[in-house]
């Protein structure tokens, strides 16, 4: 037996709450949150990339902040609420963000875009009126292969004036 097999087959048990359901597993404690998630939950639109915290490809959302899942441990995550790019459309309706993606080609190849959305939420849940320099700051750490980057601002930018009228007609105010 390798030295530290034991330890590192050890499962633990955690709960949390992941696109707004309870999860509770025995987990091995070695596993990532990125593993949990696409291996164990099968929510397998989180990406991984890298694998070593530069992509930012597998970013998911914990307790309102943006985080890599491949470079922390799911048994970390225990406690706290994870929004993955499977809990960003509302029913069959997605989120502005995903709508403005759509509208702007926001996209090429596709796999730098769920971690993308998810930087993004989190700056629009924090800061509803970003300027260009706050959107490129929220993807600093999110890289695009394809060159989607011009594309992605705009959407973004749009998708915010979407989700600031969606918030007025919801008060009231015409
Ligand atoms: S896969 Fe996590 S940062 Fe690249
Ligand atoms: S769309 Fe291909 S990496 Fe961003």
């Amino acid at each position: 037996m390798a030295l530290g097999e034991n330890h590192s087959k050890e499962k633990k048990h955690i709960a949390l709450f992941v696109n707004g359901e309870k999860v509770e597993a025995d987990i091995e404690s070695r596993i990532t949150l990125a593993e949990f998630l696409r291996e164990e939950l099968r929510l397998t639109g989180t990406k991984v990339g890298c694998n070593r915290a530069e992509c930012g490809s597998c970013t998911v959302i914990l307790d309102g902040e943006p985080v890599y899942s491949c470079s922390m441990l799911a048994v970390e995550a225990a406690g706290t609420e994870i929004l993955t790019i499977e809990g960003l459309a509302n029913n069959a309706n997605l989120h502005p963000l995903q709508d403005a993606f759509i509208e702007h080609d926001a996209l090429q190849c596709g796999y730098c875009t769920p971690g993308m959305l998810m930087a993004l939420k989190a700056l629009l849940d924090k800061n509803p009126r970003p300027e260009e320099s706050d959107i490129r700051e929220a993807i600093d750490g999110n890289f695009c292969r394809c060159g989607s980057y011009s594309n992605i601002i705009n959407a973004t930018l749009d998708a915010s004036k979407e989700l600031l009228g969606k918030n007025r007609s919801n008060h009231g105010d015409k």
